[in-house]
């Protein structure tokens, strides 16, 4: 086998981003490129993302942002081996966008297309620069997500426990708007947070001490809204800040620890790593717990650089070179995708899993 060259798109959500990643015939992997070009700007005043506009502003953009990919990259169509593109789950026009490109480049370019789970590429973001050899237990924590998954490798991610409501990201989010915060909130919330008091407003603690590793996150933002509503004074709406932080984060690694005394009880005698991606990765609390968790279960702590825990391209071209490597390639036919559970067996299985009206975006 040779190494493999893959351009990667991503347009899923609010960032339009493209990406060159190498991948050696030994497995090593080298990021020769990664674009991100965040929209944040443009969804600001709606205080979140807009579905229509995300569309056009993707549109607009990715013509641009692949050539600056490859260029940055040094590599030309002719240097590529697979164009591989997110297929979803996601906002699905801005989907359709990015799947369209990686479609039409590959046509014209006569190369092998590769639809990629977006789940999937956040799962495979610790080994662009970390060497962390399969499997391990991931906790993929962004606005749209908050999975636990044992991952094997691509095409074999089980997945222990998901949200039954909102993702943590999103309860950063909508907490963060209800207090007044731009968004993102997740950001905003920890920087407000910093030097709070933790204790001074008990939180709900959902789902502790139950069966299974899923996630709730509902009745702690209806705690937290109304705590937050008639605060008014710097020192409340901080301690608040903190209070609720704490409470995300500590249901995080009780969830998390629950789902690390499984996954070593099945692995027994291996080798225990634990992967924490996706935006909410970023917040030091988060970590910090989380860290903590490994340390009393005897895991070892792994989290990508932040550029590769939001959103990015780098990870799609990863999943898109792993799944390449097995012969894995996809049909132009591909179908965009707003919803698609990584592991559809325990979506399927699982049903109390399905949150709104369309079902499971994950
Ligand atoms: O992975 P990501 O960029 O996009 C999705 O796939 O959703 O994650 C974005 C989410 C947002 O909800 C944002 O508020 C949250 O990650 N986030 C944070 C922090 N930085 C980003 N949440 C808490 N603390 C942070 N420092
Ligand atoms: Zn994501």
């Amino acid at each position: 086998m040779t190494s493999l060259t893959l351009l990667g798109i991503e347009t899923s959500c609010d960032e339009t981003a493209a990406a060159v990643v190498r991948r050696g015939d030994d497995g090593r992997v080298q990021v020769l490129s990664s674009i991100i070009a965040t929209q944040v700007a443009e969804h600001a005043p709606y205080g979140g993302v807009v579905p229509e506009i995300a569309a056009r502003s993707h549109v607009e953009s990715i013509d641009g942002i692949v050539a600056r990919a490859l260029t940055e990259a040094g590599v030309g169509w002719d240097g590529l081996s697979g164009v591989a593109a997110t297929a979803g789950p996601g906002l699905v026009g801005g989907v359709m966008v990015g799947l369209s490109f990686g479609k039409a480049a590959a046509l014209a370019r006569g190369l092998p297309l590769i639809a990629v789970n977006h789940l999937e590429g956040h799962a495979l973001s610790a080994r662009l620069e970390d060497d962390i050899p399969y499997p391990f237990l991931l906790l993929l924590v962004s606005g749209g997500h908050c999975q636990l998954l044992e991952v094997a490798g691509v095409g074999a991610c089980r997945r222990m426990g998901t949200t039954i409501d909102d993702a943590a990201g999103e309860a950063f989010d909508k907490i963060a708007k209800s207090m007044g915060l731009g968004y993102p909130g997740g950001p905003a919330l920890e920087q407000l947070a910093e030097g709070g008091d933790p204790a001074r407003f008990p939180l709900p603690r959902a789902l502790l001490g139950r069966e299974g590793f899923d996630f709730s996150f509902s009745g702690l933002k209806t705690a937290a809204a109304r705590a937050a509503a008639g605060l008014t004074g710097d020192v409340d709406r901080r301690d608040l800040a903190a209070s609720v932080q704490f409470a995300i984060a500590r249901q995080l690694a009780e969830r998390t620890e629950r789902a690390m005394a499984a996954y070593a009880d099945a692995h027994d005698g291996g080798d225990l790593r634990f992967v924490v991606a996706g935006g909410v990765a970023a917040n030091r609390a988060v970590r910090t717990r989380l860290e903590q968790a490994c340390g009393a279960h005897g895991f070892s702590f792994h989290a990508p650089p932040l550029k590769y825990c939001t959103d990015n391209a780098a990870m799609i071209a990863l999943a898109g070179a792993e799944r390449l490597a097995l012969g894995l390639t996809d049909p132009l036919d591909a179908p965009a995708r707003p919803r698609w559970p990584l592991d559809a067996a325990t979506a399927a299985s699982n049903p109390t899993h399905i949150p709104g009206r369309k079902g499971a975006k994950a």
